[in-house]
């Protein structure tokens, strides 16, 4: 009989998402007249920018005609694409990343969990608690971890705990780690990383030979100047860190898919026999045996994210969800919690009032007054207390919902 990977069964039951769901949906059948309004997983509600649709539209048609039809595509997705992501999104913000050093995918969590094929099963690997649970529960799928303890810590893992006394950005390991997973702005906290604060971890990877995965999905909801984008902003990143970025949250492209991935040329590791090797000639190596590239129609709906249309297009759509982030945060704050994040980010991380359960408050919140979030516990130990509400939905629907939990809604 065929056997299984054992390490999947070492995981929690589900992914966190789906048993949100789940609970969910069981209220729902139980209750069919409340109307429920999600702020839980952080997917977005709003129309596609219209300069993506119109770029989208004109791909199609070019694949009706046998002149223009594309086939395949190249799997590191096409240059024109590529070269606006460098000059826009790295060069125009000092950071030196070449169009050769960017990979397209179909999506950052996709990415953010296939990098570890690259790498061997020997390295120590540091997450925050809480974070999010696509870092660890990858690795556990790998076999990097051993089982999980009662608290839901799986053993081989470093755990840097992460809280409002160290503002939600984790002290730099006193030991030596090889592999670091740090994400700014953070999911699920909101909090942010100053240059000087990611200029600690650039430094601690360079002395000790270890690879910072910086995923930066939430770049676009940062409105403070001296917040760094890309980590490629601080001196050095390029000999120590792979970034992941995604069109999901800044264009809408959730249902879409579209992300990037950068992997400097300058990036090294070492190989059983002592040699350094590239990580970019590994990492394009995966990507043309497994992957065949983003659709041709799809990549050109990232691409007009960088026409002057798009941009003006996708501040808005960013700035839509800030402002929905502004007022949870203030409604959430009048009703008595204590709130951090939402200002940088479209996450705004919530203490649970009267010593609740991150589940607790959840299940309280679902039958009180039909909102759903995110528990804090769900993204490791250091969450509980603490509860994610996403600022992706309608203006109607968070307005409702801060004023049911205003109004109705006990602390
Ligand atoms: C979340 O709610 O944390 C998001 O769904 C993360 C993701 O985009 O996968």
């Amino acid at each position: 009989m065929a056997s299984i990977n054992d390490n999947y069964l070492k995981l929690k039951a589900g992914y966190l998402f789906p048993e949100i769901a789940r609970r969910v949906n069981a209220f729902a059948e139980a209750n069919p007249d409340a109307k429920i309004i999600r702020l839980g997983i952080g997917d977005v509600t709003e129309p596609l920018p219209e300069a993506c649709r119109t770029a989208m539209i004109k791909a199609v048609e070019e694949m009706g005609d046998r002149n223009t039809f594309k086939g395949y595509g190249p799997e590191q997705g096409y240059a024109w694409l590529r070269e606006k992501i460098a000059a826009q999104d790295f060069q125009a913000r000092g950071a030196e990343i070449d169009a050769s050093e960017i990979f397209i995918s179909d999506g950052s969590k996709c990415d953010t969990g296939n990098i570890l094929e690259i790498f061997g099963h020997d390295n120590t690997i540091a997450v925050t608690d809480p974070v999010y649970p696509v870092y660890v529960d990858t690795n556990v799928m790998a076999g990097n971890t051993g089982k999980a303890n009662d608290k839901g810590e799986f053993e081989g893992l470093v755990y840097l705990p992460i809280s409002a006394d160290n503002n939600f950005t984790a002290e730099i390991p006193s030991q030596k780690v090889d592999l670091i997973y740090l994400c700014f702005p953070n999911n699920p906290t909101g909090a942010t990383a100053t240059k000087e604060y990611l200029k600690k971890w650039v430094d601690y990877a360079k002395a000790n030979n270890s690879i910072i995965f910086f995923d930066a999905a939430y770049e676009a909801y940062i409105t403070d100047a001296s917040i760094p984008h890309s980590i490629y902003e601080i001196p050095g990143a390029r000999e120590v860190a792979i970034e992941f970025r995604s069109f999901s949250k800044n264009a809408g492209f959730t249902g879409t898919r579209c992300a990037l991935t950068v992997v400097p040329k300058t990036l090294t590791a070492k190989a059983a026999d002592g040699s350094d090797v590239e990580l970019w000639k590994l990492w394009n190596r995966r990507q043309s045996t497994k992957f065949n590239g983003v659709s041709y129609i799809v990549q050109r709906g990232a691409e007009a994210v960088y026409s002057p249309e798009g941009q003006a297009q996708i501040k808005e759509l960013v700035s839509f969800y800030l402002e929905n982030a502004k007022i949870i945060r203030e409604k959430l704050t009048a009703a008595g919690l204590s709130v951090y994040g939402g200002v940088n980010a479209p996450y705004v991380w919530v203490k649970t009032p009267n010593g609740l359960s991150s589940w607790e408050f959840f299940d309280k919140l679902l039958q009180t007054v039909n909102v759903v979030g995110t528990p804090g516990s769900g993204f490791g130990a250091a969450g509980e207390g603490y509860f994610r509400i996403s600022a992706f939905n309608s203006r109607e629907n968070v307005e409702e919902a801060m004023k049911r939990i205003t109004e109705k809604f006990k602390v």
